[in-house]
């Protein structure tokens, strides 16, 4: 069997292309603020994670220019190697005194933050109770590190209630 095949036959896309209705990877030519130009047109950005506009802020510009001329274009390894720099240090000591906590780790994009630190709390033998509304990095997370993830309305009734029960710390169980 051809392991691509399944890639090959899934015409979903294709199809919704056609219809004009599929609306991914759709490129920008210029910055997402508020308003991005798209296919030549200027539309209003309703997708962005830029929420407070620091993207295109000139004093976050000019410090990311003067990052370049130091550091270059690329940390060139992950953060567990070779690609921890000074800027991610003072990004998270300041991270940490702005929320007032001990420490803090910062990562690239929410999903990476998610599969980072859920899948090292939840464990073999931890369970995760989830709502199905979650994003799917959180579900991905609960995964990665091998617990088990139930899903309320996707995990049945039964199920659900041997989770939670698996759930409740060990002194709750026994009541
Ligand atoms: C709760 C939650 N987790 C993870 C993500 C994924 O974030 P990113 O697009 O930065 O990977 C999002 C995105 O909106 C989110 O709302």
């Amino acid at each position: 069997m051809d392991i691509f095949a399944k890639a090959y036959d899934y015409q979903v896309p294709r199809q919704a292309a056609a219809a004009g209705l599929y609306p991914y990877f759709i490129p920008l030519s210029s910055g997402a603020g508020p308003e991005a130009v798209m296919a030549g047109r200027r539309v209003l950005m309703f997708g962005s994670n830029d929420y407070l506009g620091l993207t295109g802020h000139p004093e976050v510009k000019q410090a990311a220019s003067r990052a370049l001329e130091v550091y270059g274009t690329s940390c060139t390894g992950s953060r567990l190697v070779n690609g921890t720099i000074d800027l991610h240090l003072e990004l998270e000591e300041a991270v940490a005194g702005f929320f007032r906590r001990p420490a803090a780790l910062v990562f690239t994009t929410g999903y990476q933050a998610a599969l980072g630190t859920i899948s090292a709390l939840a464990g073999l033998g931890d369970t995760v109770l989830a709502d199905r509304g979650v994003h799917a990095s959180l579900l991905e997370g609960a995964r990665l590190g091998h617990g088990r993830v139930c899903v309320s309305g996707i995990t049945t009734w039964v199920s659900w209630n041997g989770c939670w029960r698996a759930a409740r710390p060990a002194a709750a169980r026994s009541s």
